[in-house]
């Protein structure tokens, strides 16, 4: 009897817990074991890959809702649910003249409330909205000047990063209102200083009598495909979305969030 109590303490939540922690697999996971010190919280913070981009020491001031709007993780939540979403719409939607459209019509008509659809959407114009807010919020803080100047750089490239997937997002329903939208849109490259063939300086840009800029070399082109908006401009589209611009704007957020910490922390009022 006295040897079943034995194994029933050594059973007990707390002994398991503690075998756990003791064990071979726990310790090459977790290195210090539970955070009850702080030393052990910096080191925790320093040795997990996902906690480390964060400051270790956060002034209280500074992570009020009151100073930060909480902007910036709303943005980065967004991009979560929006690469989330994104994922799974994948795996119904075709970029191709034949499909394009009708694979939306059935996300939106067959899945009840279209709703992988309708998140995808809605999240994209929140993260334009919460991403607007947020560089105001920096703005009016004054939390662009030194030593955080670098980091309004690298947010000025995830701002216009987000506007470009949700450029190149509007061409997928393949509808009127998205090639005629990406018509105009993708109009304005022709004006690209060198780089579009009617912008300024393109003329410049000539290897004796050819014309090394013209409607099927410049920025345009490279953006379609082509010289309309067509099948090239579809898959174009679709690859940078769902490739090419989350992959560029996930490594730009690590850096922007390590960023943060090598200057100190979120600034905090004045
Ligand atoms: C996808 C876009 C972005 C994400 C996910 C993001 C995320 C974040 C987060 C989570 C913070 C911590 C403080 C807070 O939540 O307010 C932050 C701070 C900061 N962000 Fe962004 N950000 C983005 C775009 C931008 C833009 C567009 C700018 C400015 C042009 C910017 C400049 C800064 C600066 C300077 C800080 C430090 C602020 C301080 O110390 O008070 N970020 N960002």
């Amino acid at each position: 009897m006295s040897q079943f109590k034995d194994l029933l303490s050594k059973l007990s939540p707390s002994a398991l817990g503690e075998a756990i922690q003791k064990s071979q697999v726990y310790r090459s996971v977790f290195r210090v074991g539970v955070p009850d010190s702080d030393r052990k919280r910096m080191l925790v913070m320093l040795g997990n890959v996902f906690l480390h981009l964060h400051p270790v020491k956060v002034r209280k001031s500074g992570i009020r809702l009151r100073f930060t709007w909480c902007m910036g993780g709303i943005t980065f939540f967004l991009f979560l649910v929006e690469t989330f979403t994104g994922l799974l719409l994948m795996f119904y939607y075709r970029p191709t003249l034949e499909y394009a459209y009708v694979d939306i019509i059935d996300l939106r008509e067959q899945v009840p409330l279209g709703i992988m659809r309708e998140i995808h959407r809605w999240g994209a114009h929140a993260m334009v909205i919460s991403v607007g807010l947020h560089k105001f919020r920096v703005f009016m803080t004054g939390s662009y000047k030194p030593p955080r100047e670098f980091n309004w750089g690298v947010g000025v490239i995830l701002l216009v990063l987000t506007l470009l997937l949700s450029f190149t997002g509007y061409l997928l329903p393949w509808d009127q209102l998205a090639m005629w939208a990406i018509t105009v849109g993708s109009n304005m490259a022709r004006a690209t200083p060198f780089l579009g063939h009617e912008g300024p300086g393109a003329a410049l840009l000539r290897l004796g009598d050819i014309n090394l800029v013209n409607n099927t070399s410049d920025a345009r082109f490279a953006l379609l495909g082509g010289t309309f908006v067509g099948e090239g401009a579809l898959l174009r589209f679709y690859v940078l979305h769902c490739v090419g611009l989350p992959l560029v704007a996930g490594f730009l957020m690590a850096v922007h969030f390590w960023r943060i910490r090598r200057d100190g922390g979120i600034s905090g009022p004045l």
